[in-house]
């Protein structure tokens, strides 16, 4: 007689729309296959690609749990074959390509990290989506170096936190834009040497002032729209301007001569569609590179507010009201 499969929580998008079409419904405990680990979550970060996908406008890639949620935190409770690299018990925290609201996930175990000396669940749980992005974009295709100079936008969000306080730990120096006078001196008080409001302000000046006209040498952005056109002017000679999205608009229309006067490189990434192995690799240089950062307390995730699971949706409503600073995070 087989035995009765075991269910849990998870939280789904019934229909494309508002927070209100978040519910959560009961599911099959999932099960690892071959290299993965099965994590009894603990807590789960909340990030703007969740609302996207909430919103219908950013489905998972082929073969991903339609469970919403990119990271997780938690104890690992059972390890499919070959799955040696966390012991059953272990605190880890996971970057996962979905299923992370949920009592249960699973993750391929080369993509779950141990959670860093001095980390709550919480904390960690807020650590993975944006500190494998920012680790991609600002310190591999942006190559930032101590004592260069990075603009980010979005200063606030869960992304600018995180490029922020990383930054600072590796010696850059950081002017980050934000949507008011308050919230620019956040990222100061965060550690930027420079908080713009992008409202009242002109970052391009703004930047060019800070660093005696000489400009920003990595530009990490997720704006888009007009705002390429004045990165550029933004940007230092051999400036990297890195896009890892688009808020205000996916077309823009340039002046190429910059480019080329500048001799500016304008990359980008996504995070989400990559393969197992490339997050691997992401996660070993983490672990080599910024965990003993986090462990000696030189830099930490910002955590804005948590949520239960069952309140999902208040989590929704706060990550788009954008009043937050930080992450957001649900607790299970
Ligand atoms: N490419 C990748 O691999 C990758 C991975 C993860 C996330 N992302 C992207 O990175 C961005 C940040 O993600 P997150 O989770 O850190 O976001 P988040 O915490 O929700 O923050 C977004 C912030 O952007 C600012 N903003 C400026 N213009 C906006 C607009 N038109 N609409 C909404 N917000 C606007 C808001 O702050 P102010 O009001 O202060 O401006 C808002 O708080 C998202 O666009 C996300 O899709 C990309």
């Amino acid at each position: 007689m087989s035995s009765p499969v075991e269910t849990m929580r998870a939280v789904v998008a019934s229909r494309p729309g508002g927070p209100d079409v978040l519910e959560t419904v009961l599911r099959p405990r999932p099960v690892p296959g071959e290299g993965e680990i099965l994590l009894r979550v603990e807590a789960a970060g909340v990030n703007r690609p969740d609302v996207l996908q909430r919103m219908g406008i950013y489905p998972p890639p082929p073969g991903a749990s339609d469970v919403l949620g990119l990271e997780a935190a938690g104890f690992v409770v059972a390890r499919g074959a070959k799955a040696e690299r966390h012991a059953q018990g272990a605190r880890v925290t996971a970057l996962v390509p979905g299923g992370g609201y949920a009592d249960y996930c699973v993750v391929h175990e080369t993509i779950a990290l141990p959670i860093p000396a001095g980390l709550t669940m919480v904390e960690a749980a807020a650590v993975p989506e944006t500190y494998f992005t920012v680790w991609v974009n600002v310190f591999d295709r942006g190559a930032l170096k101590s004592g260069e100079t990075l603009l980010v936008h979005g200063g606030t969000s869960g992304i600018g936190t995180t490029a922020i306080v990383l930054a600072k730990a590796f010696g850059a120096k950081v002017v980050a834009t934000a949507g008011s006078d308050e919230r620019a001196s956040r990222c100061e008080g965060l550690g930027a040497d420079l908080g713009v409001n992008y409202r009242t302000d002109d970052f391009v000046g703004r930047t060019l002032a800070a660093t005696n006209g000489r400009g920003a040498d990595v530009v990490l952005d997720m704006i888009g729209g007009d705002y390429v056109a004045r990165n550029y002017a933004a940007a230092a000679p051999d400036g990297r301007i890195v896009q890892i999205a688009f808020m205000q608009g996916q077309k823009a229309t340039v002046d190429l001569r910059v480019i080329m006067q500048k001799r500016l490189i304008h990359t980008g990434s996504t995070l989400r569609s990559r393969s197992v192995a490339e997050k691997a690799a992401i996660a070993d240089a983490l672990m080599a590179k910024v965990w003993p950062l986090v462990e000696s307390g030189n830099c930490r995730p910002i955590i804005d507010s948590v949520f239960p699971l069952a309140k999902v949706a208040e989590a929704h409503a706060r990550i788009e009201s954008a009043d937050h600073v930080g992450k957001i995070v649900l607790t299970t």
